[in-house]
C-alpha cells in the first residue's frame, strides 16, 4: 500500500521550506526535492544531454575528417591561427578566405585555386583552412598528394583489383572539393602527367572545384601539369596565389595558436571507429 502525503520540508542546501509530497512506501519515504533542487536537476540533465549530443556531432565529424584525408595536423588550421605580418600573406589570407566564403559559387562554376611557393609558407594550411571551412559547412572534400593519387588510380591496373581505372578517376571527380598536394615534388612522368591532366579535366567537366599546391613557380607549374590542365583551372575565375616568405615551421612550436595532436579532430594512428548508423557520403 502506498501513501503519499504533503509535508513541510526543509532543503538544507538551499535553506528553503518547501510542501514536499511524500511517498511511503513500506518502512521509506521518498520526499520530492525542494524547487531549487528540482531546478539544478533539470539543467543537469539539459546539459548532459547537450554534452552528449556535441560529442556525438564530434565523433561524426572525425569520421567525415579521417574520410577527408586531411591531416591530423591540419584539421585545426584555419583563417584565425594564419598569422598575416606582410602584406603579401594578407593578400593570400583574403584570396583564400574569399574562395572559402564563395565556395559554393565555385560549386557552380568550378573555378579552382592554385598555391604556389616557398616551403613552410602555409599553402597547405590555407588549402585546409578552406576545406574544414567548407566541411564544418556539411560539404565533402578530399586531400591528396599527387604521388597518392596517381597511387590510388595505378592500384586499380592490378590483377584482382576490385575497381576499374575510371572508376578511380570517377570516385576524384564526384568529390566537391579536391586538393592535390605537392604537384611536382617527385618528376612526373608523361603517363602520370596524363593521369593528373584526366582528372583535372575530369572535374573541370563537372564544374567541381580543385585546389593545386605546389612549390614549383607559375613556368614550371604550367610545364609540369601541362598548358591544357592550367588553362582549364583558371577557367570561370581560377586564382593562382604567390607564397614567396619565409618558412614558418619553425615558429610553430611556440605559437598558442596553432594547437597540438591532442587537438586534432582525429588521430591517424588511434582512429576510433564507431557504428552511429551513420551511412556516410561515399567518395
Ligand atoms: N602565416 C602562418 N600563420 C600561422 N601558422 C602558419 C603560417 N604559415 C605556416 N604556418 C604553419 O606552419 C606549418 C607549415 O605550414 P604549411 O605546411 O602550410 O606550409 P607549406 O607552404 O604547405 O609548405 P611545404 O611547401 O613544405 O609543404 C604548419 O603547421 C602551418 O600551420
Ligand atoms: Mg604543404
Ligand atoms: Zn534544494
Amino acid at each position: 500500500m502506498v501513501e503519499t502525503i504533503e509535508r513541510i520540508e526543509k532543503c538544507e542546501k538551499h535553506s528553503i521550506e518547501y510542501t514536499a509530497s511524500v511517498m511511503v512506501f513500506r518502512d521509506r519515504e521518498i520526499i520530492t526535492e525542494c524547487p531549487e533542487c528540482q531546478k539544478e536537476t533539470e539543467q543537469k540533465v539539459i546539459a548532459d544531454e547537450l554534452a552528449e549530443q556535441k560529442a556525438h556531432e564530434r565523433r561524426l565529424l572525425a569520421i567525415d575528417f579521417e574520410r577527408s584525408g586531411i591531416p591530423p595536423r591540419y584539421t585545426t588550421r584555419n583563417f584565425d591561427n594564419f598569422r598575416s605580418a606582410t602584406d603579401e600573406q594578407k593578400k593570400a589570407w583574403r584570396m583564400a578566405k574569399d574562395y572559402a566564403e564563395t565556395i559554393s559559387e565555385k560549386m557552380q562554376s568550378g573555378a579552382g585555386l592554385i598555391l604556389a611557393g616557398k616551403p613552410g609558407t602555409g599553402k597547405t594550411h590555407l588549402a585546409c583552412a578552406v576545406a574544414n571551412h567548407y566541411m564544418h559547412k556539411g560539404g565533402n572534400a578530399l586531400f591528396i598528394t599527387v604521388t597518392a593519387m596517381i597511387r590510388r588510380i595505378r592500384e586499380t591496373y592490378q590483377k584482382g583489383s576490385n575497381k576499374t581505372e575510371q572508376q578511380a578517376i570517377n570516385e576524384l571527380r564526384n568529390v566537391d572539393l579536391l586538393i592535390i598536394d605537392e604537384i611536382g615534388v617527385q618528376k612526373g612522368s608523361e603517363s602520370e602527367e596524363h593521369l593528373l591532366f584526366e582528372v583535372i579535366n575530369e572535374r573541370y567537366n563537372h564544374f567541381r572545384p580543385t585546389i593545386l599546391i605546389s612549390n614549383l613557380n607559375a613556368q614550371e607549374i604550367k610545364k609540369f601539369i601541362g598548358e591544357r590542365a592550367l588553362d582549364r583551372m583558371r577557367e570561370g575565375g581560377g586564382k593562382f596565389v604567390s607564397f614567396e616568405w619565409d618558412s614558418y615551421r619553425s615558429n610553430v612550436a611556440g605559437d598558442d595558436q596553432l594547437p597540438n595532436a591532442d587537438q586534432a579532430l582525429y588521430q591517424s594512428t588511434n582512429v576510433v571507429r564507431v557504428n552511429d548508423g551513420w551511412g556516410g557520403k561515399r567518395i
